[in-house]
């Protein structure tokens, strides 16, 4: 056997089922042993004392998106995988989106353009369908799945994107066929309206109204419904940021019937509850929280927890959606419309770069879940949902050297000022972190350590994906 480039040596090596002490050597990008003893390497990493884990896989990211009222988001595919790298990640997931009228072919095709040449990661996308014309489904959306565009997601709100029920079951019948895998944001539009509507008559516009306009009730029902669509079409689904004790119940009944649902949940509904969106005194520090659906409260939190725990979440994504506070001319979060009402903030929160290390700190750290569990929920599931496995999402011969070093000793607070992504703030300032990431490595390459780029130029990839398989 030819020497190795690298050895990363005397780690703890942990995959979603093992943990050991051992040598791991790479070749030309990819894991060509994993041994007691390696020697013979160009270059050796010296990893005692730190974990050695399968670089993080955040299936579910918005970055450089565009917004229909003109908001511009905080990150582009050049800030926005920086954060991801410097946050222990090597594969991202943002949303090719439709805009209503546009073609999905042509949409994929913007995207790629704006994140070729700036990735500092590997890059895989998922469609955004806001406009499920025949053309689309009959032809664009088919042949783009066959392209290894595996999944997409639609949405049961917001005025610009919300598919009525007609549609999502046209959707989900394509999906049936093509193989695809549909991720739901599963909200009540009609229902978030009315609260939304009350609210206002009462003269609640402060940003902690977002969170009482999109209740749990709206959830619990729109989950229902798209499980309800599903079975009927006979689909699986993933339903996507799942913020509370109803929805998750309504995923455990659908899962006791023997359907194929899947699901993820996100750094805020564990980190946050509602009462952060009151900021000091139902000032418009709280617009830092706005996100949809939004965080919950203590029950759901717990609820949370046991659902990581026992596997009623298959993943854990950052719904990295960042925006300014300040902004730019006026389109941040604190823009002057978005004082005259919640419903004009820009509903979404930064949080790639702590995805990692707000569940390690307060999951790993704090002993609710375990280290295995850790990785499965980062790295090794989403590669599998999202048709990656076994190139990505786990540390074996033969998979793509991606790797993260982790510190789990490591103790220190977020702190905007040493964050690399674009926005302003982050909402979990202050928050106190034990066990980060050292050193993030792609395909074998080191590009970030101890706080810093150390990649010359953006070297990621755009992952074409395969299918998902039945159980993950
Ligand atoms: O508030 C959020 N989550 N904004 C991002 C868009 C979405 O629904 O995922
Ligand atoms: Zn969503
Ligand atoms: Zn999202």
């Amino acid at each position: 056997m030819s020497a190795p480039d690298l050895v990363i040596r005397g780690g703890t090596i942990c995959t979603a089922s093992d943990r050991f002490v051992a040598d791991l050597a790479v070749k030309d990008g990819k894991i060509t042993q994993i041994a007691a003893h390696i020697d013979g390497a160009r270059d050796v990493i010296d990893a005692a004392g730190l974990l050695v884990l399968p670089g993080g896989i955040d299936a579910h990211v918005h970055i450089a998106q565009e917004q229909g009222d003109g908001t511009v988001m905080a990150d582009d595919f050049a800030s926005g995988t920086r954060s991801a790298v410097a946050g222990g990640n090597t594969t991202v997931m943002p949303f090719a989106l439709q805009k209503r009228g546009e073609s999905l072919r042509e949409a994929v095709r913007n995207y790629h353009t704006l994140a070729e040449g700036q990735s500092w990661c590997d890059v895989s996308f998922h469609m955004i369908i806001t406009d499920p014309t025949p053309q689309v489904l009959g032809q664009e959306l088919p042949a783009l799945v066959q392209d290894g565009y595996t999944s997409f997601k639609v949405f049961m709100t917001y005025d610009d994107m919300v598919l009525n029920d007609a549609e999502l079951l046209d959707v989900f019948d394509v999906a049936r066929r093509e193989k695809a895998l549909v991720m739901v944001h599963a909200e009540g539009h009609d229902a978030i309206k009315y609260m939304t509507r009350k609210l206002e008559e009462q003269g609640k516009t402060a940003p902690y109204y977002h969170a009482e306009a999109h209740a749990q009730i709206a959830e619990r029902e729109a989950t229902h419904r798209a499980i309800a669509h599903a079975q009927l079409v006979d689909v699986p689904i993933v339903i996507v940021h799942v913020s509370g004790r109803d929805p998750m119940e309504q995923i455990q009944w659908a899962r006791s019937r023997g359907l194929k649902v899947f699901a993820e949940t996100c750094p805020q509904y564990i980190a946050m509850t509602a009462e952060d969106l009151k900021g000091l005194n139902m000032d418009f520090e709280g617009a830092k929280y706005v996100c949809s659906p939004p965080p919950r409260d203590f029950d759901s939190q717990k609820a949370i927890w046991q659902g990581l725990r026992d596997g009623t979440f298959d993943i854990f994504s950052s719904d990295h959606c960042p925006f300014y506070f300040e902004g730019e001319n006026d389109t941040g979060k604190n823009n002057p419309r978005a004082r005259t009402s919640f419903k004009w903030v820009p509903n979404g929160i930064p949080g790639v770069e702590t995805r990692l290390p707000i569940l390690f700190s307060e999951g790993v750290s704090k002993g609710r879940i375990t280290l295995e569990r850790f990785v499965a929920l980062t790295s090794t599931n989403p590669a599998k949902l999202y048709g990656m496995y076994p190139q990505k999402g786990t540390l074996a011969i033969g998979a793509d050297a991606d790797i993260t070093l982790w510190d789990a000793n490591r103790r220190a607070p977020i702190r905007q000022a040493d964050l690399h992504h674009g926005p302003d703030y982050t909402p979990y300032e202050g928050m106190e972190i034990t066990g980060w990431p050292v050193r993030t490595i792609l395909g074998g390459k080191t590009v970030f350590a101890d706080g810093a780029m150390t990649a010359e130029a953006p070297q990621g990839r755009y992952l074409s994906r395969g299918f998902s398989p039945d159980q993950i």
